[in-house]
């Protein structure tokens, strides 16, 4: 692994550790803080656009429930974490941190089983997360969220409120300055209608932060195509646009696998009349490119403050240690020590390879 690999992998692990204390503190404490200041990429769009399924493309794994209709019903917090060439790939969820998944179909029905709990059955939301990670020498690190589906009307059995409560939800995601935020428009609609579109605009005006994702390419009428819109005509970010051919409700009824249907992405823009100049530039494993060299980026920007508020949290925790004589969980107190080794783990490569100015300079 690169020195930035082990940096970036390391953030993501206080991250997570940082996640598991929760509460510890009081909710606004170094922990919240550690944890904001570090990157995440939030999926936004209306339903259906596609949102899990891009989410799947990216990490190159089935195992998100998908589908018509309101599917993802509570944000699912989702942390990539890149392993050694060779080693087992596996997901762990935080509410049942004893059990590994190595059958990613199991972990979807978890995702399912885990949402109906606080849900119910019903096409009810809620904003409390769940936790997943992933650990697989396939991934690149990163924290992604899935969210509900931004909507215009409450469908049967939904109270009215329902649209401005999914946008309050969403909206608290990609309104922090740190959310990389990926907005999903579907081709086979109006781009000046985009849900997605219409919210990024409104917490991300200059589009710094924002990557326009065209899915459902090879849904449009016959005779058009996407190039107004994918060539940043029909709306201008400053991120190039990237267009997607995601597996089809047909495929994934016939359980179309993720290697197939990335061939047959692949296969589609090379072939196609219209985009076969864009080849290089479209399609999910571009957008998987793209998004960790952006975040590698932020994050290389973000070494000073994050170092900082990392020595802060040393201080903090040492003196917290210090203090364990009194009444303190038994898992609290632990997780206090690994987010501690975590913290001492990032300054000590900081210092190592990237310190004295040359931060920036390792490749
Ligand atoms: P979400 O509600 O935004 O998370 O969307 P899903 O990922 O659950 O997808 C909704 C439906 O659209 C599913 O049936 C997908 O198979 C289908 N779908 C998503 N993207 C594409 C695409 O690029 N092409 C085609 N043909 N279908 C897609
Ligand atoms: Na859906
Ligand atoms: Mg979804």
């Amino acid at each position: 692994m690169t020195t930035m690999e082990s940096l970036i992998g390391l953030v993501n692990r206080i991250q997570r550790a940082c996640t598991v204390l929760g509460d510890y503190g009081g909710g606004d404490n170094t922990f919240s803080s550690l944890w904001e200041s570090l990157p995440s990429v939030a999926v936004v769009g209306g339903q259906s656009s596609g949102k899990s399924s891009v989410l799947e493309s990216i990490v190159g794994r089935d195992f998100l429930p998908r589908g018509s209709g309101i599917v993802t019903r509570r944000p699912l917090v989702l942390q990539l974490h890149k392993t050694d060439e060779g080693s087992q790939e596996y997901a762990e969820f935080l509410h049942l941190p004893r059990r590994k998944f190595t059958d990613f179909s199991l972990v979807r029905k978890e995702i399912s089983d885990e949402t109906d709990r606080l849900t119910g059955k019903t096409k009810q939301i809620s904003p409390v997360p769940i936790h997943l990670s992933i650990y697989s020498p396939n991934v690149v690190n990163l924290t992604l969220i899935d969210l509900p589906g931004l909507t215009k009307v409450a469908v049967e059995g939904q109270p009215e409120s329902i649209v401005q409560e999914i946008e309050a939800m969403v909206r608290s995601y990609v309104e922090k300055p740190n959310c990389i935020i990926l907005a999903i428009s579907p081709a086979n609609q109006d781009i000046a209608t985009s849900d997605a579109i219409k919210l990024a605009r409104e917490v991300d005006p200059s589009g710094e932060r924002t990557f326009g994702v065209l899915t459902k390419l090879d849904l449009m009428d016959k005779g058009t195509n996407a190039l107004d819109v994918l060539e940043g005509r029909s709306y201008r970010l400053q991120h190039p646009w990237v267009g997607i051919v995601n597996r089809s409700q047909a495929d994934i009824n016939k359980n179309v696998d993720m290697i197939v249907a990335r061939r047959k992405e692949r296969e589609y823009f090379a072939t196609s009349p219209d985009y076969g100049h864009l080849t290089n530039k479209m399609g999910s494993e571009y957008l998987a490119k793209l998004l960790s060299q952006h975040l590698e980026a932020v994050i290389r920007a973000r070494i000073p403050s994050i170092t900082s508020l990392i020595n802060k949290s040393i201080d903090e925790l040492e003196s917290e240690m210090d203090h364990l004589g009194r009444p303190i969980a038994l898992d609290a107190g632990a997780q206090l020590y690994t987010v501690l080794e975590l913290c001492r783990a990032f300054d000590k490569i900081f210092k190592e390879h990237l310190d004295g100015g040359r931060a920036g300079g390792d490749r």
